[in-house]
């Protein structure tokens, strides 16, 4: 697995929406291969805001892997982000959900967790604040290059 501690080199990061629904991986590629840290916010999908993907918390995959592992929703996504080697900005203001958040660091995704999650047709909260035909980017597929389609 892919271990951030040891990756002391790097010296920037970049923050974005990253979880089983936004996962980045074009994004990680070049921050790899540019030394840049990838640091994921809204990793739950940040229900309430304006800027929501609730996809993520009512998935039924991630329902269905939350049972089997014996652990949350919330867990699986925030244990997904780091065994990506993310970073992770989690927020609660619930004592016992921040518990529950930091919870993940002493059991493992399996195989074939990862590979179900990997399937999952992306979405982002915040489809088309910067998609206009008069912009430089006309459509969705454009803007988010071809990892998140208009058919949401
Ligand atoms: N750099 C940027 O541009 C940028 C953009 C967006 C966000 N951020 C930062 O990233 C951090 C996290 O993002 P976010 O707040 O948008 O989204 P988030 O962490 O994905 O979601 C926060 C929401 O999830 C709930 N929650 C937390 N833990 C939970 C759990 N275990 N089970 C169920 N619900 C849980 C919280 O409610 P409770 O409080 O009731 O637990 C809150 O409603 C924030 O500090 C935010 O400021 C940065």
């Amino acid at each position: 697995m892919y271990n951030p501690c040891k990756q002391a080199y790097f010296l920037k990061h970049m923050q974005v929406e990253l979880h089983p629904y936004c996962r980045q991986n074009k994004l990680r590629d070049f921050c790899r291969e540019k030394g840049i840290q990838l640091c994921a916010y809204s990793p739950l999908g940040a229900r309430g805001t304006a800027w929501a993907n609730n996809a993520v918390m009512d998935s039924p995959l991630l329902k269905q892997i939350a049972l089997d592992r014996g652990k949350t929703v919330a867990q699986v996504c925030l244990r997904w982000v780091y065994e990506q080697g993310d970073c992770i900005i989690v927020k609660s203001f619930n004592e016992s959900r921040l518990q529950e958040n930091i919870g993940i660091f002493d059991w493992e995704l399996t195989d074939a967790d990862r590979d179900s999650i990997s399937t999952i047709k992306e979405s982002r909260g915040c489809l088309d604040t910067f998609v206009h035909e008069s912009g430089p980017y006309k459509t969705i597929d454009e803007f988010w290059d071809g990892e998140i389609t208009g058919d949401k």
